[in-house]
């Protein structure tokens, strides 16, 4: 056989066709559907943007409000659920809950499976609702808390924020988090994608295609990078010690997190729009303790940088950590507040691909022995 070549890691390899989202790395642009995402995070809510990736348009005025009565209806947690909330190893991740309660869902409510892209996918929304209503539920019962019924006056930020403290929200924290949804939807043909498309090209349901996503997004190499860049802060502890920290770094060869994308060569533009929500909230609590030292990381690594002729900026998990500190949400929901936004992206996907399916079955370049004569396990 001639020489063959691969990418690892398929990096750079076009897996299939796809109209849901554009990525332009060197100019630092994204857009879902043709709309770039600082008008769609300006002008619409996170409903309104789960409408666009699952029916391809923007939803009229009455479509919308139909859409989010739907959505909004399938909030709350049936008893059994929380129950297993409950009952869930007190040592184990919520990703790990979150696939676990993904997975019961499927055989729990009462569905059609149809493979095909009329699947009710865009039915059984509470596929989106739920996963925020359990990753808040789950953040209670491990302090002991009691479960908070979800409201449906409320935004899926919104909400969110008010079933986790069990209260409500001002506008502009419930607001901030409900656009934190929307930078987190989608993007994509990343790992958790791919693996989504992948489940779904075997004709398996959007359930069992949706928890395997979520295990590729639990991995510290994809989900996992804001709770490590909170982390990196408190290891700094003050904008004083960052030139010290860098230099440190960069001769131990470790990575500063939260810097750099394979796929953006210029500002990732999610974190433009998340920094300025980081300082609007900053100036709102009058605390600039994570402001000052991520932009003094991003200063100072970004010349550290630029000196050895690369340009590194900060991606969508370097300002969106804090973010969510200030709002009082704990590091160990920062990924599954990730995965809850990201369903609707993967939903969007698993449709796609059932358009024009077909069985994903890459090969293997074998670098293993030839033909072997096999030895008797006494000889061995
Ligand atoms: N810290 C230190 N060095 C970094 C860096 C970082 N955050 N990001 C990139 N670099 C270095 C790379 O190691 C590479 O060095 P080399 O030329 O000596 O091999 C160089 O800068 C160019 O990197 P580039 O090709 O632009 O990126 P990449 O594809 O190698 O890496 C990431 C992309 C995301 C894996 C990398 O930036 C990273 O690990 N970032 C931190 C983790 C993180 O924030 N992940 C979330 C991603 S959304």
């Amino acid at each position: 056989m001639g020489k063959q070549s691969y990418k690892k890691g398929l990096e750079g390899v076009i897996a299939a066709e796809s109209k849901i989202c554009r990525i332009n790395g060197e100019k630092g642009k994204l857009y879902f559907r043709g709309y770039s995402i600082e008008e769609l995070v300006e002008h619409c809510t996170y409903e309104e943007i789960t409408y666009l990736l699952l029916y391809g348009m923007l939803p009229k005025k009455p479509e919308l409000e139909d859409f989010s009565s739907r959505i909004r209806s399938f909030r709350s947690l049936p008893e059994q659920i929380r129950q297993m909330i409950h009952e869930f190893p007190s040592g184990a991740h919520p990703m790990e809950l979150l696939q676990s309660v993904m997975s019961y869902l499927s055989s729990y409510v009462s569905h059609k499976i149809q493979h095909s892209i009329y699947c009710n996918c865009r039915d059984t929304l509470h596929q989106i609702s739920q996963m925020t209503t359990v990753a808040a539920t789950f953040a209670r019962f491990r302090e002991g808390k009691k479960y908070v019924p979800p409201r449906d006056d409320l935004s899926h930020g919104a909400n969110f924020l008010y079933m986790l403290h069990d209260r409500e929200p001002d506008p502009i924290e419930g607001d901030i988090m409900d656009k934190c949804f929307i930078l987190h939807v989608e993007h994509g043909f990343n790992a958790s994608t791919f693996t989504s498309r992948v489940v779904a090209s075997t004709m398996s349901t959007c359930y069992c295609s949706i928890s395997a996503a979520m295990g590729a997004l639990y991995g510290f190499l994809h989900g996992g990078a804001n709770e490590r860049v909170l982390e990196m802060i408190e290891e700094i502890g003050d904008k004083k010690n960052v030139k010290d920290w860098i230099d440190k770094s960069l001769k131990e060869k470790r990575k500063v997190m939260g810097m750099g994308h394979r796929v953006y060569k210029a500002k990732d533009p999610r974190a433009k729009v998340i920094e300025k929500y980081l300082y609007q909230l900053s100036e709102k609590y009058n605390n600039f303790y994570y402001y000052e030292i991520l932009k003094e990381i991003e200063d100072v690594f970004g010349d550290r940088m630029k000196d050895k002729g690369k340009l590194i900026y900060p991606n969508v998990d370097f300002f969106s950590g804090a973010v969510y500190r200030l709002l009082g949400i704990k590091p160990i929901l920062f990924t599954p507040i990730f995965a809850s936004a990201r369903i609707a992206g993967w939903l969007a996907h698993i449709l796609e691909q059932r358009e024009d399916n077909r069985i994903f079955r890459p090969r293997s370049l074998y670098t293993g022995p030839e033909e072997t004569p096999f030895v008797q396990i006494d000889k061995r």
